[in-house]
């Protein structure tokens, strides 16, 4: 059993992450301010404290839990808002994870898990599916950010603290909102169920690579059991264009409107997939959950969540 620091792990990825760890017996204590995060999501059998990971009080709340491992999720997670507002983008992701990163090394802890976005980091490629290999050339402010943060760590933590960066693509499922700037199969799902119209921007034909989140929360598991530092993709390595989850969504909910086309969005990019060939090879992780049972599995929590 390990002391373990999850950074967001109120939100949508952090509380499955957390869940897995609490079902495994270790000792977590979650750190989120909750802005985009929800409480109900918490386990009850977490400690919770409600701040601002850029905060300075945060190194001391981290020093004394004393971690074995910080997780670090806490970001602003949305591309849309890391263009309209990059200076809320910059200072939660950069000085946030600069003041983690100084926490983790201040708290004595054995490493760190950095949640990167292999989704966004690589920038329109120049193939695909992307490996980790691959130039990175952000182009929203979210990515930078991310990668950004993924240096720093990297140069700040001190060889004794392992650091694993995993850069997930496009994760999807239970908890995730609806509400949000991201995350279309939730949006696309809940508005279909509500029978509003879905809007699409662009032409729909872009693709995303999407990872279902019980799948994320293995790979967490499998990097933080692994013993030195590492970089890994997790995808499946296939482009599902928008135009495709549409089409599946509508099928599971019976919605019968056609989508709403509207402008391109800054920042986001065409078409991205991610290769997992290292996370198989390094970790034995492979995604298990295919895109219509996940979508199947979203649906319904969408219905019960809602009701
Ligand atoms: N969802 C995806 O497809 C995806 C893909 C790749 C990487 N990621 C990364 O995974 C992580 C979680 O993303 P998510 O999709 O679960 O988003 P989310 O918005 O549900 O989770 C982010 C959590 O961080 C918290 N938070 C935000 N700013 C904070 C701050 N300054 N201090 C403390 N807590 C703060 C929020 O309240 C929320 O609980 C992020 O780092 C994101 O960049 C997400």
């Amino acid at each position: 059993m390990a002391k373990i620091l999850v950074t967001g792990g109120a939100g949508f990825m952090g509380s499955h992450i957390v869940d897995g760890l609490v079902a495994k017996g270790h000792d977590v204590l979650v750190v989120d301010n909750l802005s985009t995060g929800n409480p109900s999501h918490l386990s009850p059998n977490v400690e919770f404290v409600d701040m601002d990971v850029a905060d300075n009080a945060f190194v001391n709340v981290a020093k004394s839990f004393a971690p074995n491992v910080i997780s670090h999720l806490a970001a602003q997670a949305s591309v849309p808002v890391s263009m309209s507002d990059p200076i809320l983008d910059a200072r939660v992701n950069i000085l946030g994870g600069l003041n983690v990163c100084r926490a983790a090394v201040e708290a004595g802890c054995e490493q760190v898990l950095y949640i990167n976005t292999g989704g966004a980091l690589y920038g329109e490629p120049e193939y695909l599916p992307c490996d980790e290999e691959h130039p990175i050339r952000p182009i929203s402010g979210y990515a930078l950010s991310k990668w950004t943060s993924e240096c720093y760590f990297r140069m700040m933590l001190p060889d004794s603290i392992p650091l694993k960066a995993l850069r997930f693509a496009n994760i999807y499922g239970p908890r995730q909102n609806p509400q949000g700037e991201s995350g279309v199969t939730a949006i696309f799902a809940k508005k279909m169920l509500d029978g509003d119209a879905v809007r699409i921007f662009g032409d729909g034909e872009h693709t995303r690579d999407y990872v279902y989140v019980d799948d994320c929360v293995e790979a967490h598991d499998k990097a933080m059991s692994y013993g030195e530092s590492l970089v890994v993709n997790i995808g499946t390595g296939e482009g599902i264009s928008v135009n495709q989850v549409f089409r599946h969504l509508q099928a599971l909910t019976g919605y019968d409107a056609p989508p709403i086309y509207e402008a391109d969005r800054p920042g986001d990019i065409r078409h991205i997939a991610l290769d997992p060939s290292r996370a198989k090879r390094i970790l034995g992780w492979e995604p298990k959950v295919g895109l219509l049972e996940g979508l199947e599995k979203t649906v319904a929590y969408m219905k019960s969540a809602y009701a």
